[in-house]
Formats: structure tokens, sequence, C-alpha cells
């Protein structure tokens, strides 16, 4: 019997941006998702139970893709996830990572990470379309990074912070499934492209300024660019009336900057940095709201 991990992100910057080839800001959780590969007499995985069934299809259509590449090694795989599903924290990213890890290493082949992306990437497509590949990505690797995909050209450039700091993490709740809400930004890009390229490349310049201000340490310059980043969000269609009330408590509570995380829409996750992480934490469980402290740079 083996495990194999694959941790959740979040995405601290240029979430949508990066499907149309400006950078995003990307950081793994601890949290995650195990699978487990027990010897069988043949390749098949066992689906989580409760999964609604368009879920539990792809999930099966997407194992049996990474298997068949992989030669089908004889192995029964079982998952069990940490994670929330379908908050923007990317559960399905490490679903596809924890599963590619179990399949390369019980077909023995080296689980490198170039391989683990590879097969990962084919998984995401099937459960959410045409990804940037940031999600399985930043699970795959492991650390927070700039990720760009320009056409199929990847780059990727590990960030180390100056000094290390804590995101807290407020869960809202189910969100629309991301390939919906990436596939109703398109129709509004493709109607009105000119403006909403304005939107994303200015997106794509905050990614690289709250690189710097990451690098340099100075979080509160960090703040600011994740508040301009919501703003662009919300610009762009992706944030609700239920989000803003969220980020209005939160930079209400003393945090230096707060945005939603991920496809967006409404619910989800939100992320908030301040220099009080544990007092943002106790005004969301005033409001009833459950969230944790994720560490960068640590
Ligand atoms: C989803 O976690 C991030 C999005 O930018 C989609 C993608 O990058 O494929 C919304």
């Amino acid at each position: 019997m083996s495990s194999s991990f694959g941790p959740g992100k979040v995405i601290l910057l240029g979430e949508h941006g990066v499907v149309y080839g400006h950078p995003a800001l990307a950081a793994p959780l601890t949290v995650g998702v195990t699978a487990t590969a027990r010897p069988a007499d043949g390749c098949r995985l066992v689906v989580p139970q409760g999964l609604p069934p368009v879920q539990a299809a792809q999930l099966e259509e997407a194992f049996g893709r990474a298997a068949l590449q992989v030669g089908a090694p004889s192995v029964e795989v079982s998952l069990k996830s940490a994670l929330p599903v379908s908050m923007g924290l990317g559960s399905s990213a490490a679903v596809a990572v924890a599963l590619s890890r179990a399949l390369l290493t019980a077909s023995d082949q080296p689980a490198s990470v170039a391989a683990v992306c590879k097969l990962a990437f084919g998984m995401e497509q099937v459960f959410h379309g045409k990804p940037s590949g940031v999600d399985h990505t930043t699970s795959a690797r492991g650390e927070l990074l700039r990720f760009r995909r320009a056409g199929t050209r990847v780059q990727v450039r590990a960030v180390k912070a100056k000094v290390p700091f804590g995101l807290v993490v407020v869960l809202l709740g189910q969100r629309p499934p991301t390939k919906a809400t990436v596939a109703a930004l398109r129709e509004r890009q493709a109607r009105w492209p000119t403006r909403y390229e304005r939107l994303f490349a200015a997106m794509g310049k905050g990614v690289d300024e709250g690189v710097a201000a990451i690098e340099s340490g100075d979080l509160e310059a960090l703040g600011d660019v994740m508040n301009v980043n919501q703003g662009l969000l919300g610009a762009l269609g992706l944030s609700s009336a239920r989000i803003d009330g969220v980020v209005g408590l939160l930079r209400g509570a003393g945090a230096w900057g707060a945005k939603l995380t991920g496809a967006g829409g409404d619910g989800g996750a939100l992320l908030a940095l301040g220099p009080k992480p544990e007092a943002l934490r106790r005004a969301m469980k005033r409001q009833g709201l459950q969230s944790f402290v994720t560490r960068i740079g640590t």
C-alpha cells in the first residue's frame, strides 16, 4: 500500500487573467487530498461516496485517461480529502496531483514534478475544459509561485517571501462550478475584448507588484494590490454582494487587503491579509463564518 498527496491552493493575485495569458501568484495549502493505492487485479478508482453523478463520471474519465497513459498498473486507488469541494481551493487539482503521483509510483515511473504536472493537466482538462494550469502546477510544486501560460508555453518562477506571513482563508460556501464561471466570462470577453483585456492586463501588472512586495517584505503593499485585484474582479462581474460584504467586514476588522480567491461567482473562499490574522479570524467567527490561517514563506 502507498499514499500520495496533493495539496490544495490559494490564488493570491491574478485568477482569470491567467486564463488570458497574464501572470498569477498562487500558493499551496497544507491541507489537500491523499490517494492510497493497494495491489489489485486491475486498475480502478474507488469513487468517493456522495459525489454527484456528473462529478463522479468526470473523475472516472480523468482517472481512466491518466491510468492508460502510465500503462494501467494493477492497483485500486481510493481518495481522502480534507479540502472543501467547489470552494476555490483547488480540490480538483489536488485530486489530479494525488492521483498522478499514485499512478506514476504504481507503474514504477518517477513521480517528478514534470511527470506529475503532465498527467494532472490532462485530468484538469476533463474537470475544467481549458484551465490555465495554475492550480495543478501550484499543487505539484508545493511552493509560492508566479505562473504564466502564453499559448502552450508555461513560465513558472518560485517566489521567496522576505518576511513569512499568514493569510486568512474565509469559507463562504459552495459556488458555481469553475467551468461555468470561466465560460460566462469568456462570453463577456468575446463581446467586449478591448475593455476586458485592459482589466486583465491591469491584474497582471498587479501580480508583478505583488511579487515585488512579497520579495521586499512590504505586506501592506501586497494588501493594497489584493484590494485592487478585488476591484478588477468585481469589474469583470466575478464578485457578488455577499462577497463584497465580507470583504468590507475584513477590511473594517483591520485587513490590509481582502479579495475573493479562485473562480469567484457567489460563495467560494476569500483571502485576507492583515497585521493580526487571529483578529480577522475572530471577526469572521462573530459573523458565523468559518476560516483558517495558512502560512506563506515558512
Ligand atoms: C481557478 O482556480 C483559477 C481560474 O483562473 C481558472 C484557471 O486558471 O484555469 C479562475
